[in-house]
């Protein structure tokens, strides 16, 4: 079409992302199109901002490499993550969910680990923490042979791959629950950390007054065929950012029940905690994520 004016360009873009031949394609490409022309429109964006959002796009893909992931940072920033999360979860947004953001931090092949073992692989300070989880169907019943991937950030607020501090694959471990679907181990209370900021994402929480931290959590990736992925985290509700998480991704299912015991352990440390949680798994296709990192 020859444009004669701004409402052409949106009906001739509108009509060509029509022809997409994958319905689900077109639909997605249609309705991105409508909402990105009322966008432009809602805030009359000028060619300087334009100019400078396209930047921001390119920036977004230049700093991300095998170790870091732009695009999950803002994502999350932004509140989409927990969104997509939300909407294709628990009957659609009806009912609560144990699924939760993977981040940018999963990496494949973490080692096997027997149920009771530790996931502390090099000198990582921390009060101990000893966790406990049960894997579960919606109707309660346990869900044996149940691989239970976890990971989470050290005491000083970096995953291991960020680190050069602590030894490959510390603080991460895969466990296979049990006849009960249980698994358990030991590993150091983790506290919150702030997400990367010297990039794109640091300068929106900057522009916005926000902070970086999320709370205190622990990820879980939990696989058995027939269910859905379980892609989980358990927050600590005494962090004090549990109702601020840059991420947006507490909701109350995922509060956990971290409990603090001042007698001291068999090795006769004191305090050390403990954590015990149910994760819920959902029917549907077993399909693993693409790691957002090597
Ligand atoms: C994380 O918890 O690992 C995470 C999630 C989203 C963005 C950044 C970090
Ligand atoms: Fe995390």
């Amino acid at each position: 079409m020859i444009l004669k004016n701004d409402k052409d360009v949106t009906a001739d873009a509108l009509a060509v992302m029509a022809q997409t031949t994958d319905p689900r394609l077109r639909a997605i490409m249609v309705s991105l199109v409508k909402h990105l022309h009322g966008f432009v429109r809602d805030v009359a964006l000028t060619e300087a901002e334009f100019r400078a959002a396209t930047a921001v796009v390119n920036e977004i893909g230049k700093l991300t490499s095998d170790t870091h992931n732009e695009a999950v940072l803002m994502a999350g920033s932004l509140g989409v993550s927990s969104l997509v999360c939300l909407i294709n979860n628990g009957d659609n947004g009806n009912t609560e969910t144990s699924q939760s953001l993977l981040g940018p931090f999963w990496r494949l092949n973490s080692p096997e680990v027997e149920n009771g073992g530790t996931i502390v692989r090099s000198g990582t300070s921390g009060d101990p923490l000893f966790v406990t989880g049960r894997v579960v169907n919606r109707a309660g019943e346990p869900i044996a042979g149940a691989k239970v991937d976890v990971w989470h950030a050290s005491p000083v607020g970096l995953y291991e791959n960020q680190d050069p501090g602590q030894a490959d694959m510390n603080l991460r471990g895969k466990f296979t629950t049990d006849a009960q679907g249980r698994f358990r181990f030991r590993t150091v209370k983790m506290v919150g950390y702030p997400i990367p900021t010297d990039g794109v994402v640091g300068r929106l929480l900057a522009a916005q007054h926000r902070h970086p931290y999320r709370p205190a959590h622990l990820h879980t990736l939990i696989v058995k065929p027939g269910y859905k992925v379980l892609i989980s985290q358990v927050y600590d509700p005494t962090d004090p950012h549990i109702d601020s998480d840059v991420q947006f991704g507490v909701t109350k299912a995922l509060v956990g029940d971290f409990v603090r015991h001042d007698e001291p352990d068999p090795t006769g440390t004191a305090p050390w905690y403990s954590l015990d949680h149910t994760y819920v798994m959902e029917r549907g296709e077993t399909v693993l994520p693409k790691p957002p990192i090597k």
